[in-house]
């Protein structure tokens, strides 16, 4: 929005009426009549802007919220409906999923996810919440806190990727950063990540000890850190739906977490219990979600059709729906909506949003493979071939969920390119499209390979193809963009690969023949200007992979926190775990990323050799930078408890650091480890140290590393 009409915008609100006050949420629920009360759990979306019907329903207090109402120029009059024209002036939330940037688009989670910078994470989140705030938005549907074993589901691009610790430090870091400005909302209440064979939506089998250690701890952490909401999720989990599950929203995230605030229900994922098999129509859809402790129904309109005649007839309790709606107004009283129901802000100034992205994309690039030092490419480089569909495409750097991000804000890799290598012939030849069968642009892109001395193939997914309803089956490039990418690497000229994803890829061909390959999934606005950087060396790239990347297909569910089994993988013993046609490793591990310089580890020391549930245990280590370059280091601490009642993972992150260091610097690093935080679920259920022997890992990743150990002692 232009400056002057934003004054004039600004002018408007600050004339506006505000909402009643309501000192006492009690005695406005005790004048609220059975609709009205239902009216604060309905929520739907607009297209961009509330419709007539819309409003009426505001008018009449049968809305408690709207979301997709883009732009303060659209929620305000709305707004004003609510506050001034209901009896009972309630004021709205106004939901949107502001997932990775409103305007200004970062990194898609996952790609943020690989900076293993939570402080990073915090930032973008309140900067996209400051411009979400400016447009009216009080109430973002993220962080998406799901943990994602299956690359095939294509959600995993808006999650933190595979590991518990890493998404619990980066769900609390994004919940802190929205809700500086606007509320957040901790998704999807649970278990939606292990969806069956990656397919979207599909049903779930998660035994309690995995529900606990590995996919709910990511939402206590966001519970812990405050978030206002959560979103019950589409799934089931052995045959219960997560939006109608009393176990998961009443007597885990109440009871056990003690989370005071709302639970708003997927899209209409209350109505979906009848696809469940759960209910038989709306109304026992409404019932069981309602009793359940899902707050608000996201647009399938069940609660307010349906359940005031089953209120009447005493088949839902009153205070059933009382402690809902005293839910739905304290977190509207929380955020202040009574007080101020336009909150009125400035956007935040551009450049300064800019720069922050451009930061965390360069931190969020993972250097997959660098042989001979390929890169980072010289500056003065004659002639330097750009090809591929993914080079110049404005749109899909943005990533799935870009929300009002804009293609025109986007800089390419091509134009990053050219800005960092000004002096450079610039080769570009787009090769083919994403998913074309054509190979009639490759002899263009071929010839240009020829002529340069170094090809860069930008190479990847649609924006598309991952995020909501993207799941793939398999994870190669889509379309002919293998062949393109293997006919210029015949060329012999040397080739980058640059890759945009939000579905981790299996490209084995390229890591065993393509000397450099760089993944930046799908890096935001500042996309060229931050790949630009790491390929002419401006950035030294830090990033480390979230998620592991198998071989082959048929090796997933693939992850580093695996148990061990009774038969662990040996080469020379058939009757062990594994296949006659595959490794069992994985390509790329968890944790797993190179940089321009190289990373030395000595003198691994714990601060004590044994230990108690309620000590701290330190590890030192030294990190030295043996290269000449400056670089980031990330260190990582791994544990693995050896013997237990129940068997446990054979390595679990629990501390890591980022480190930066000059050429020769050296450094010690400690790394806390609290004992209690290496508790497991025991055989009854409940969590438990053990007491025993711990190894503890500190290295650059999942499988390499130093090791020691400690005695944890009663
Ligand atoms: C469905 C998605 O699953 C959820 O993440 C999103 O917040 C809602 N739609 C609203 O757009």
């Amino acid at each position: 929005m232009s400056r002057p009409r934003y004054r004039l915008l600004l002018t408007l609100l600050l004339a506006l009426p505000a909402a009643a006050p309501a000192q006492n949420l009690d005695s406005l629920l005790a004048r609220m009549t059975l609709e009205e009360k239902l009216g604060q759990l309905n929520l739907l979306s607009a297209g961009g802007r509330a419709s007539a019907a819309q409003m009426q329903l505001v008018r009449e207090g049968k809305l408690g919220g709207l979301f997709n109402v883009i732009g303060a120029e659209n929620t305000t009059p709305v707004q004003r409906i609510a506050v001034t024209e209901s009896r009972l002036k309630i004021p709205l939330l106004f939901g949107l999923d502001v997932i990775h940037g409103y305007r200004t688009i970062f990194p898609i989670p996952l790609g943020e996810a690989s900076s293993f910078d939570p402080d990073a994470a915090q930032a973008t989140a309140r900067a996209a919440g400051l411009e979400a705030a400016a447009a009216g938005i009080n109430w973002t549907y993220a962080p998406m806190v799901d943990i994602a074993r299956d690359p095939r589901w294509g959600r995993i691009a808006e999650g933190s990727g595979e590991d518990t610790y890493l998404g619990s430090l980066m769900a609390a870091a994004r919940v802190k950063g929205f809700q500086e400005t606007i509320f957040a909302t901790a998704k999807h209440f649970a278990g939606y990540g292990a969806a069956e064979a990656g397919r979207e939506y599909n049903t779930t089998e998660i035994a309690p000890r995995t529900m606990r250690e590995v996919y709910l701890p990511p939402f206590k952490a966001a519970v812990d850190a405050g978030a206002a909401s959560l979103m019950s999720a589409f799934n089931d989990i052995a045959g219960v739906p997560s939006s109608g599950s009393a176990w998961l929203t009443d007597t885990v995230l109440r009871r056990e977490w003690g989370f005071t605030g709302f639970v708003v229900s997927d899209w209409t994922s209350v109505a979906e219990l009848i696809n469940h098999g759960v209910a038989a129509g709306p109304s026992e859809a409404g019932r069981r979600a309602l009793t359940a402790g899902v707050d608000m129904d996201m647009q399938s309109s069940i609660y307010m059709d349906s359940l005031p005649a089953l209120v009447r007839a005493n088949r839902i309790p009153m205070a059933v729906v009382d402690s809902a709606v005293m839910r739905v107004l304290r977190a509207k009283m929380r955020l202040g909506l009574f007080r101020d129901p336009y909150r009125a802000r400035a956007t935040p100034p551009v450049a300064e949003t800019r720069a922050l992205a451009r930061r965390v994309a360069r931190e969020s690039i993972v250097l997959l493979k660098n042989d001979r030092n390929v890169l980072p490419l010289n500056r003065s480089t004659p002639m330097i071939a750009v090809i591929g569909p993914l080079a110049d495409s404005k749109l899909d750097a943005l990533g799935p969920w870009h929300t009002q991000g804009q293609p025109e804000d986007v800089v390419t890799v091509l134009q990053g390119i050219r800005s960092h290598a000004s002096a450079a012939q610039i080769l570009y030849a787009r090769g083919a499209g994403i998913d074309d069968s054509s190979t009639a642009g490759f002899a263009e892109a071929v010839g240009a390979a020829r002529r340069a001395s170094v090809a860069i193939l930008v190479l990847g997914e649609r924006e598309d193809m991952s995020g909501e309803a993207a799941s793939r089956s398999t994870l190669g490039l889509p379309g002919v963009q293998e062949q393109l990418l293997e006919a210029v690497a015949a060329t012999g000229t040397p080739v980058v690969l640059v890759l945009m994803n939000g579905h981790p890829l299996i490209l084995e061909w390229a890591a065993d023949h393509v000397p450099a390959i760089v993944e930046t999934w799908f890096l935001g606005v500042e996309a060229g200007n931050a790949i630009g950087d790491v390929l002419f060396g401006d950035a030294n790239p830090s990033g480390r992979l979230p998620v592991t990347i198998p071989r082959s297909l048929g090796q997933i569910p693939l992850y580093y926190n695996h148990r061990n089994t009774g038969r662990p993988f040996e080469a020379s013993n058939k009757f062990t775990s594994k296949y006659l046609d595959v490794p069992v490793t994985p390509r790329y591990p968890f944790g797993y990323g190179l940089s321009y310089t190289t990373f030395a580890y000595s003198n691994l020391k714990l601060s004590s050799a044994r230990a108690r549930a309620s000590d701290t245990v330190t590890a030192t280590i030294t990190v030295a930078n043996t290269g000449s370059r400056e670089g980031t280091e990330v260190v990582q601490l791994y544990i693995r408890d050896e013997v237990a009642s129940v068997g446990r993972p054979v390595r679990e992150l629990k501390a890591f650091q980022r480190v930066s260091l000059k050429p020769s610097e050296s450094r010690t690093v400690e790394l806390r480890v609290a004992v209690k935080d290496l508790a497991f679920y025991g055989l009854d259920m409940k969590p438990v140290v053990e007491p025993g022997r711990f190894r503890v890992f500190v290295g650059p990743n999942s499988v390499e590393g130093l090791e020691a150990s400690f005695e944890c002692i009663p």
